[in-house]
């Protein structure tokens, strides 16, 4: 029989007295029989969905759902992004993006894995340093799947009111659970930062459960993205519940070479991305971003066609040293760090072709110490 999937949900969900759900899967059902052209049973089931006066909105069609709300301050509990694929591209090592095809697989069959018994929500969630990308990933993962991203909003869920977190949480998975759609809890670990706080201890405890129970009643249409900067912080049920976990890192010598390529674009042709790409050994992503926006910017402002390699070079050491360097006023120390940064490349002849003066005025400077 076609449809037995959602027909059995809804049947479920219904004996369970659960008019969400079944307002969810009636939408699903809705929307294929939309797809096959059965105007007839669409209208009549629309009409139906109408008459039970559910807020849950038909996806795909109409306008779309609005978000939910804290009780309290009326703030959205979430934000909603409709990301394209081409908007967020994403470097990653071979291993890391042979797992998100995986996922994204995964969830392109999930129909198909749940007929078969090995069905499940799909969840995905992400972990590093800032700045690697994971906020960026979602994003993706949403532009190749085509669906609305629904961010989450920490700062609002965690409310100051006790008790009122839990509640908060339950409607943005009701909220989710009602549509297509992806849900993405970004920086997960800004619910285990309460444990901070001795007198937050009972409040985490009934936030960690309470979002438990919503993971794990969560619709098995519903997709859920995860990023969190403290893995160690999260707390172990909670990252159990996760089937993909994928670590990002800062790129390798690879991955430089193509994120320089990406967020250069034209401006690459003159440069020597190979050194660069070797100078820029151990930064993130989302340095190498903004190594390239300020140079194209710079270059814009100047009416330049081209971006300026040593200029951009001396960017480069700025961010690995942490600290804002100026070729015509450099202390020895400067130049130490400057040279232990890659002492093949930072060689005695650059450093003094970079700062305009002598080899041996370069020796003398690095032996000199301060007092
Ligand atoms: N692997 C990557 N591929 C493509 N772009 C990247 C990558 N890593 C970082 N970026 C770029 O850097 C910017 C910042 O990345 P993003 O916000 O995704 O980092 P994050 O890991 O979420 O950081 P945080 O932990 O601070 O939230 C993005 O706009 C993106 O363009
Ligand atoms: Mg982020």
């Amino acid at each position: 029989m076609e449809h037995i999937r959602e027909i059995t949900k809804i049947a479920e969900w219904g004996l369970r007295k659960d008019a969400v759900r079944v307002a969810a899967y009636l939408n699903q059902l809705i929307d294929k029989l939309e797809a096959e052209g059965d105007k007839k049973d669409v209208l009549r089931l629309k009409e139906l969905l109408d008459a039970s006066g559910s807020t849950v909105q038909t996806s795909g069609i109409g306008s779309r759902p609005r978000l939910p709300v804290d009780g309290e301050s009326r703030l959205a509990l979430a934000d909603e992004e409709i990301p394209t694929e081409a908007g967020f591209p994403v470097v990653l090592d071979g291993g890391t993006s042979r797992r998100v095809e995986e996922f994204i697989s995964f969830v392109k069959n999930s129909d198909e894995l749940e007929a078969h018994g090995v069905g499940g929500s799909p969840s995905l969630i992400t972990y590093g340093p800032p700045g690697t990308g994971k906020t960026q990933l979602a994003r993706y993962i949403a532009g190749r799947l085509n669906m609305p991203l629904v961010v989450a909003r920490a700062d609002t869920l965690i409310s100051s009111y006790l008790g009122s977190t839990s509640k908060n949480l339950r409607t943005l998975f009701d909220h989710v659970s009602a549509r297509r759609c992806i849900l993405f809890l970004d920086e997960l670990d800004a619910f285990a930062k309460l444990r901070d706080d001795q007198q937050e201890l009972g409040e985490l405890k009934r936030v960690v459960v309470s979002l438990l129970q919503n993971l794990d009643n969560m619709n098995p249409q519903t997709v859920l993205l995860a990023a969190t900067n403290h893995e160690h912080l999260l707390d172990p049920a909670i990252w159990r519940r996760f089937t993909f976990k994928i670590p990002l890192s800062p790129p390798g010598p690879n991955e430089r070479d193509q994120m320089m390529r990406l967020f250069f674009g034209d401006y690459a042709t003159n440069l020597d991305l190979s050194a660069l790409s070797v100078l820029a050994e151990t930064v993130t992503g989302s340095d190498i971003k903004t190594l390239a926006q300020d140079a194209i910017r710079d270059a814009v402002i100047r009416k330049q066609k081209t971006i300026d390699q040593e200029r951009l070079i001396w960017r480069l050491i700025a961010i690995r040293i942490k600290r804002d360097v100026s070729p015509g006023d450099l202390t020895p120390e400067d130049l130490r760090a400057i040279q232990a940064l890659n002492p093949v490349f930072f060689n005695g002849k650059r450093l003094a072709e970079m700062l305009n003066t002598s080899t041996a005025t370069i020796s003398r400077k690095l032996k000199t110490r301060s007092e």
